[in-house]
């Protein structure tokens, strides 16, 4: 166990907890996202006339064509002199509205500056912008935000408020400024400076001169927690119902913001419990590059799309237009054809919540009202669907686009088996709806012995109560936290196959400031109790053993852990509990603690 290297990272009297539970108690700010689920990124600027080639070096396929400027060094005076250039006449909001319209997307997140400095719309803050800069003169961003008000489209944008590699105290530029400089080592003054004279009256226009907007999309984070909460204040106080991402603290810090931003196409691996979205490019590269080809069908678009609402997220899929401002025809053609399908299918989207059953080997499940929606991807080679855990009862059961064929449904104790049509209905997923009596109960899905025999009790397939909720970090992954007393604890059914003993063991990380409070964990009726271990800092994961455990029988059993006391900081970040096999182990019943 390491003791050393603990940091006063957050003081809990003030600190965590106050930042991210004041911030975001608005749930109802969340209420048109969560509806929404499916939004689109557009990642333009002079990079985008660039196309991932500059005076003969390429920035290579699989990395950041929006990222130019800094892969290739390209000096901020040099960099300007191209931006005078850069005169999109293609672009035309209607037409990316409309795009976006056919897709299913219901709103549109457009960089308003990226990390080169150049802002993509009428700024007064700074003449580095387009409209004063270019012979373009438009303001792209105003005639989006008029589109999107006439479409029914959330306007939204996308600022990078640390990192600036034209201003020269912005973070990032480390070939004219030496700027890329970390939270011990940065020029406050100088990056103060820009923050007051670019970042926040930039930020402060967008929010004033553009209508509603649904949400501002931070990007790589801020050195401090106090400079990303004046960001979430700055924006609320201007525009209280919008939407902040995560993304707005730094990555090692904690969750400041209303929702959790996943990394760039990343996702859990079950639901998490606090609101997220998955950020995800079309092809390899945010911003247009002529050599990346390496396009996601519109069959790869659809199946994210379900795979991440199913899971409980959003969905937000980046376009990269050309520097003319045209949208390359690959990405016209795929989102055309996704769009398809998923107004064939919206119903079973939008407005639904995450799956009930966890992981199903034939598809996902999304869950609105009475209705549960199973996305079938693997078509049952017998012609029969099963799923288990359902304790309702069963109304109906018909394809979503087929209602008058109602489909022969075999109920055995909890077991349901649906006899589907002979062949899918749609491609590349067909939606069957089973409409049920009364709100839906579902048991929980039991966790099964995986390799080895060993029992992952993680916190993806945790059942948490009270205050104890799932979480992710981008810099710490998935965690339990927020738990300060007893009622706030997170338990686990477990299925064992057999009788067997196990060693128990924990992960988990806890900064100095936690260390000393007792946890209790139960098994059966077994309980141990053990006090936090500091880990270092606030995401620095360890793994400790908490004791034997036999288990007599085979069936179903609980694993539960929670504080042992009331308390103002939180317990742990706990990340799993494992059950492994051991032989040769002298105890019995439930071991001993
Ligand atoms: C990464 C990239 C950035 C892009 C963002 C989108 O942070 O560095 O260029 O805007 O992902 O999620």
């Amino acid at each position: 166990m390491i003791l050393s290297g603990c940091k006063n990272l957050i003081d809990n009297k003030s600190g965590t907890k106050d930042i991210s539970q004041s911030e975001t108690e608005d749930v109802h700010r969340l209420d048109w996202f969560k509806e929404a689920k499916f939004g689109m990124f557009i990642h333009w600027g002079p990079y985008s006339q660039l196309a991932g080639e500059y005076k003969g070096q390429r920035v290579p396929v699989g990395k950041n064509a929006e990222w130019i400027m800094k892969e290739l060094k390209i000096p901020a005076q040099e960099y300007r002199d191209l931006a005078h250039s850069f005169n999109p006449v293609m672009f035309n909001a209607d037409s990316i509205v409309s795009l976006a319209k056919r897709a299913g997307m219901k709103y549109i997140v457009i960089t308003a500056k990226h990390h080169d400095g150049f802002a993509m719309y009428h700024s007064e803050a700074s003449e580095y912008n387009i409209s004063d800069w270019t012979p373009f003169k438009r303001d792209p961003l105003k005639e989006l935000s008029i589109s999107c008000k006439e479409a029914g489209i959330k306007f939204c944008v996308y600022y990078s408020h640390r990192e600036d590699w034209d201003h020269p105290g912005g973070y990032g530029n480390d070939w004219d400024y030496d700027n890329d400089r970390g939270p011990d080592f940065y020029d406050h003054q100088k990056f103060d400076n820009y923050l007051e004279e670019k970042a926040k009256p930039q930020l402060r226009e967008l929010l004033t001169a553009y209508g509603p907007v649904g949400l501002v999309w931070f990007d790589r984070g801020m050195y401090t927690p106090e400079q990303g909460l004046e960001f979430v204040k700055l924006v609320h106080d201007l525009q209280p119902s919008t939407l902040i991402n995560g993304r707005v603290g730094h990555y090692d810090q904690e969750f400041i913001g209303d929702y959790q931003s996943m990394s760039d196409n990343g996702m859990p691996a079950g639901g998490i419990e606090e609101y997220w979205e998955t950020p995800m490019t079309l092809n390899t590269t945010w911003g247009f590059s002529k050599y990346d080809t390496l396009w996601k069908s519109p069959a790869t678009v659809i199946q994210r799309l379900v795979e991440i609402v199913s899971r409980g997220g959003n969905f937000l899929l980046n376009i990269g237009p050309k520097g003319s401002g045209e949208i390359p025809s690959a990405t016209v053609d795929i989102l055309n054809k996704a769009g398809s399908w998923i107004e064939r299918n919206g119903e079973a989207i939008y407005g639904t919540e995450s799956s009930p059953f966890g992981e199903l080997p034939w598809g996902y499940c999304t869950v609105k009202e009475n209705k549960l929606y199973l996305f079938i991807r693997d078509w049952p080679t017998d012609g029969v669907l099963n799923i288990t855990g359902l304790k309702n009862k069963i109304t109906m059961v018909y394809p979503l686009n087929e209602r008058d064929v109602k489909l022969s449904v075999k109920v055995n104790e909890k077991n349901v088996s649906i006899e589907l049509p002979d062949a899918p209905p749609d491609y590349p997923l067909s939606v069957i709806v089973l409409e049920t009596e009364g709100p839906l109960e579902v048991d929980p899905q039991p966790v099964r012995p995986g390799e080895n025999g060993k029992y992952e009790l993680t916190c993806l397939n945790a059942i948490t109560h009270g205050n104890a909720v799932t979480r992710f970090n981008r810099k710490g992954g998935f965690h339990i936290s927020k738990w300060k007393g007893p009622e706030d604890f997170a338990e686990w059914i477990v299925s064992a196959d057999k009788p067997g003993k196990f060693r128990l063991d924990i992960s988990y990380s806890a900064p100095r400031e936690w260390e000393g409070m007792k946890f209790e964990i139960f098994i059966g009726d077994k309980r141990f109790e053990r006090t936090v271990s500091c880990t270092g800092e606030l995401f620095e994961f360890q793994e400790f053993p908490v004791g034997y455990a036999e288990l007599t029988s085979s069936g179903n059993f609980t694993v539960k852990i929670r504080p042992k006391d009331v308390s103002d900081s939180w317990l742990m970040y706990l990340r799993s509990l494992t059950l492994i096999p051991v032989e040769n182990i002298k105890s019995s019943g439930w071991g001993s603690d």
